[in-house]
């Protein structure tokens, strides 16, 4: 396992489309121990894949006291309900932003092992996985802001975990 460079906000790579994963193969799942271990060292509640240069959609997820885990080709088939978070992401160090997300997701895809899975998330967890899906759609989260001033510098090492 390594820990992965993460890029920064303005890299190209986190402005594509990320590209569905054909087949889960040995580099597939190379590139989830990699991902998890570059959450961990983070620390960081979620990774999507273009976050560290590869265009695939794959993210790893982790709730505080809860076993990491992978979606591949996730998909958002439902989601409900409003409500305003503080947020912040691995490429944009030292900065926080206030913006809305769901209250409640229902996400579908598929685990490491191939196996179709269907995740319910609410609050943090429904949170985490808007925001990582974004990330293989190109979206950051500075694009949710209302506005600029909804943008917040902050203390390296107090922002708040990227979710
Ligand atoms: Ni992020």
């Amino acid at each position: 396992m390594a820990i992965l460079p993460i890029l920064f906000f303005d890299n190209p790579v986190l402005r594509q489309k990320a590209k569905r994963v054909p087949v889960i193969d040995d580099s597939i799942q190379r590139l989830i121990d990699d991902m998890i271990e570059t959450m961990r060292a983070a620390p960081a509640g979620g990774l999507a894949a273009p976050q560290v240069g590869v265009p695939l959609r794959v993210i790893v997820v982790v709730l505080p006291g809860e076993e990491p885990f992978a979606l591949i080709n996730p998909e958002v088939v439902r989601k409900s309900g409003e409500r305003e978070v503080m947020e912040a992401c691995l490429c944009l160090p030292r900065y926080a932003g206030e913006i809305k997300r769901s209250a409640k997701v229902t996400v579908k895809g598929l685990d490491r092992r191939g196996r179709e899975v269907r995740i319910r998330g609410e609050e943090l967890m429904a949170q985490a996985l808007e925001h990582e899906i974004d990330h293989l759609n190109g979206i950051l989260y500075i694009d949710h802001l209302e506005s600029m001033e909804k943008l917040f510098k902050v203390e390296a090492g107090a922002e708040p975990p990227e979710i």
